[in-house]
């Protein structure tokens, strides 16, 4: 791959995803992307690019591409500490803020195999107070791949890894060398294909209590780390969390949000209203 082919790919990439390749990790996206020029017969990463941008098939070669450009290590229960926040402080708020019209909606907003929403669904399952609200979860990625598997719904060995063993036992049952998730916490979320660029798909997800966007914009670079989350300010309830990953913070992205300091962990709200913005920062 010349410099020349690396930045023109790289850009591109960028430019439709958000995901931004250093150039330490030029030899990454040379390797992967290698596997996809072989696919077509295609001799130079020129040809690729002209390929993505301009070819007919190019929506399903993008797609392609995304899959395996994407970093998609993800796990049940994963970081414990906020759930914590989420199910002892974050959603009795939530709970006595909607009381009147009794609904709860989450987003996952890069959820890869679905772990992440399937283990909020299973924490409400086991507060067993909303089997009489509406309650909402929605897990949306950019790959097809993972979605395809979190809508299977069938895990093995590392994805269990910090998951309780009567919980496992409890929402999950055997199934050939891995366990299947019961449909009763599967019933509770949905999925769908967002990427989180397209304005066109991000515009019909609804209003939400709670955003999760947990170890995703990572590998964005700034400017698109900005706009994901004016995005999400956008889609929050006045009063809404925004639970991004324990190596993410909003320094230098937003002062939109106030950092709430719970028990368990310190989360990002959306202000009640313009005004009413608690100072604990
Ligand atoms: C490391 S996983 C995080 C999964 C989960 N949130 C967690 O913390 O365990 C990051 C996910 O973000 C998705 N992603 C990356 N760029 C995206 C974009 N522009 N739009 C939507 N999803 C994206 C990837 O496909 C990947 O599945």
């Amino acid at each position: 791959m010349s410099n020349e082919e690396f930045r023109l790919l790289r850009d591109f990439i960028h430019g439709y995803c958000g995901i931004y390749f250093e150039e330490t990790s030029r030899f990454l996206l040379e390797n992967r992307l290698a596997r996809r020029l072989k696919q077509h017969g295609l001799g130079r990463f020129t040809e690729y690019y002209h390929f993505l941008k301009y070819d007919k098939q190019r929506e399903e070669e993008l797609a392609a591409a995304v899959d395996i450009l994407t970093t998609n290590e993800t796990y049940f229960f994963r970081e414990e500490y906020q759930l914590k926040a989420l199910t002892e402080e974050i959603l009795p708020e939530i709970r006595e803020r909607n009381r009147a019209k009794r609904t709860l909606s989450i987003w996952s907003a890069g959820c890869s195999t679905g772990e992440e929403p399937y283990t909020i669904a299973m924490l409400l399952l086991e507060q067993g107070i909303w089997s009489d609200w509406k309650v909402d979860i929605f897990g949306s990625d950019i790959s097809q791949r993972v979605l395809a598997s979190a809508r299977k719904g069938v895990y093995r060995g590392n994805a269990f890894r910090a998951t309780p063993e009567a919980l496992k036992g409890r929402y999950f049952t055997p199934e050939g060398d891995g366990f299947r998730i019961a449909d009763r916490v599967r019933n509770w979320v949905s999925f769908a294909s967002i990427n989180l660029f397209d304005s066109g798909k991000t515009a019909l997800v609804g209003t939400m209590d709670i955003i999760l966007c947990r170890n995703v914009i990572i590998y964005f670079d700034q400017t698109k780390k900005k706009s994901v989350i004016g995005m999400f300010l956008g889609k929050l309830a006045d009063g809404g969390f925004l639970l991004l990953g324990h190596s993410e913070s909003l320094i230098n992205l937003s002062t939109a949000f106030t950092l709430r300091h719970f028990r368990h962990d310190m989360v990002y709200q959306k202000p009640v209203h313009a005004g009413a913005a608690r100072s604990e920062t």
